[in-house]
């Protein structure tokens, strides 16, 4: 079996810990090299030597929010890589009718090779990575997107060539997308501005960890309730939905605190002219974000979707690859 999984680096097995649960604890070199492995590749032919990577293998992807890239993307990342991938409907699992997690996770660890999930609090994740013995990823929580960060840094390192150096503006919510953009932009030496309104800040911990980093890797993490100046002289402009899922029944609050949070041809003109505009996706037209925007010619939201894909792979080879091989 092994002859068939060609090792997409030379990297000592789990060298990055069992799990993916956030961005944090990942060193900048490995951040760079996954990157440079999903870019490799989205270059490679579908029949090249890393389709038959994860061979044998089932990835399960267990999501109690709804999903359309995440889940689609690793779907068919495990496909590509030679895999198999099984979907599982938190409402049809018997954890729905008090099943315990910890029973659970341990009866899933002994089918599965893989598990990509998507909850709510990072708590719950957490649990899951402690009581199974297979690779946990993060597909999406309340604190954090590190599959999202990664595909948004490997999307600049494309269209702008470097990522050092770089000023990414970040307007609205201060939310889980935030939060791991935080983490991973500085890692790689960008400057990061966060505009937004008081009381819709990223999550302070996280922010305390980006601005020490960022004194090592010569970038900036800083938070501004004034979108105009974190949108000033950026290289990239980024935002997400203000009201993220789980949070409906505050939209109403929400919609009046971030209205001058919007990314629109005014906050845009405050950008660099070859500023690239981001956006995780779904976006609400009219909301964060006009449809002149992100529809418009500076907008890369269709790229930065497909990289979920290439960058997933990378994840995938990294920490369902080498965990059993
Ligand atoms: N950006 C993102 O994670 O999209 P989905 O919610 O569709 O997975
Ligand atoms: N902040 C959004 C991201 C969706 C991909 C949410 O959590 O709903």
């Amino acid at each position: 079996m092994n002859e068939r999984r060609p090792a997409i680096s030379e990297t000592p097995q789990r060298r990055l810990g069992k799990d993916l649960l956030s961005l944090a604890p990942i060193p900048a070199p490995d951040v760079l090299r996954l990157l440079q492995v999903a870019r490799d590749l989205k270059a490679a032919p579908r029949q090249s030597p890393s389709s038959y990577l994860l061979t044998g293998m089932t990835l399960g992807l267990l999501f109690e929010k709804p999903s359309t890239r995440t889940r689609v993307s690793f779907e068919a990342g495990m496909n590509q890589l030679g895999g198999q991938s099984l979907f599982l409907d938190f409402e049809k699992i018997q954890l729905s009718r008090g099943e315990s997690l910890s029973d659970t996770a341990q009866v899933l660890s002994r089918y599965l090779d893989g598990l990509v999930i998507r909850t709510f609090e990072q708590a719950t994740l957490e649990e899951w990575a402690r009581h199974t013995s297979i690779p946990v990823i993060n597909g999406l929580t309340d604190l954090g997107h590190p599959c999202q960060a990664l595909a948004d840094l490997m999307t600049i390192w494309e269209k702008m060539d470097c990522l050092k150096g770089l000023k990414l503006a970040y307007i609205g919510d201060g939310n889980n997308v935030a939060n791991s953009l935080l983490e991973a932009s500085v890692k790689v030496g960008m400057h990061i501005a966060i505009g937004c309104p008081r009381g819709f800040e990223p999550d302070p911990h996280i922010v305390a960890q980006a601005q020490m980093e960022a004194r090592q890797t010569g970038g900036s993490a800083v938070i501004t309730h004034d979108p105009l100046d974190a949108a000033n002289g950026a290289d990239v402009v980024y935002t997400d939905v203000w009201t993220s899922m789980g949070q409906e029944q505050d939209q109403a609050r929400r919609l009046t605190a971030l209205a001058g949070y919007q990314v629109n041809d005014q906050l845009m003109n405050e950008a660099k002219p070859s500023a690239i505009v981001l956006h995780c996706l779904p976006a609400h037209r009219g909301e964060e974000i006009t449809a002149s925007v992100l529809d418009g010619p500076q907008s890369v939201v269709l790229d930065q979707a497909e990289n979920r894909l290439h960058v997933q792979k990378a994840i995938l080879a990294e920490w369902i690859g080498h965990s059993s091989s």
